[in-house]
């Protein structure tokens, strides 16, 4: 595994991106840094993380996706991948907050930003970036967000739990081809609040009760309203309230 070892960056996702417009970059290659001073969360929110604390990692996938109404796909794979990367480590209830949010018991303790790049040969480049909260204990500002030592009350490895994940990552995009039902499945089975009435709160701020399904390939979510219907949404129309 090509690792490209920082201290210090704006943004491992960036960086990984800035490298592979100028310059070929082997599939799985891998930047982690002890401290990002601008990460990028997902719909242009920041992430922040303690100092050398936390697993701060890109990985850059060249040959998975295709096509571009599939995107969703390598969401399936990236979450699924870390969740299993993680069970190996015995952290308890473990599951995916659409899209793909990783959490454990109720506490977010992961998050994942994964940006396509479409090159002109219609090849997509994908970088997977994931903040992991692994030894951070201090969340007084993030009443939601917890990490692994907080949880299993010891500290880890984050090198360790770097190879786990991105040889499970390899593993599992080698054999996506042939299981995608079983992925989907998997990933259902592992979604947070799924066939639990829960509040949601839509972009015109509309508030509204429903029951989570499940995604589609497509990565839409299904809810089940109180009237009985079932309504697909995609990634910014709603937000879970919990
Ligand atoms: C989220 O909002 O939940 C996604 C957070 C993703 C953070 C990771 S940290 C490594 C990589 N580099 C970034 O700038 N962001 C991602």
């Amino acid at each position: 595994m090509k690792h490209i070892k920082l201290d210090a960056i704006d943004s491992t996702n960036e960086f990984l991106k800035g490298l592979s417009s100028i310059k070929v970059v082997d599939n799985f290659t891998v930047v982690t840094a002890e401290n990002q001073t601008k990460g990028k969360g997902q719909m242009g929110s920041s992430w922040t993380s303690e100092p050398t604390k936390n697993l701060i990692m890109s990985v850059l996938v060249n040959d998975f996706l295709f096509d571009k109404n599939r995107i969703f796909e390598i969401n399936i794979v990236t979450a699924i991948t870390i969740i299993e990367a993680l069970q190996t480590f015995d952290i308890p209830k473990l599951s995916i907050k659409w899209p793909n949010d990783i959490l454990s018991d109720n506490k977010k303790i992961g998050g994942v930003l994964i940006e396509n790049c479409f090159k002109n040969d219609c090849k997509i480049i994908s970088i997977i970036g994931l903040g992991l909260n692994v030894n951070q204990i201090d969340f007084e500002q993030l009443p939601k967000a917890s990490s692994l030592a907080v949880i299993c009350n010891t500290t880890f490895d984050k090198e360790s739990i770097l190879f786990k994940i991105v040889e499970k990552l390899k593993y599992n995009c080698l054999i996506w081809k042939d299981n995608k039902e079983i992925f989907l499945l998997k990933y259902n089975n592992l979604l947070f609040k799924k066939g639990i009435p829960m509040p949601f709160v839509q972009q015109s701020q509309q508030k509204f009760m429903g029951i989570i399904q499940g995604v589609t390939t497509s990565g839409k979510l299904k809810i089940i309203l109180e009237n009985d219907s079932i309504v697909e949404f995609e990634i910014k129309e709603i937000q879970m309230l919990y």
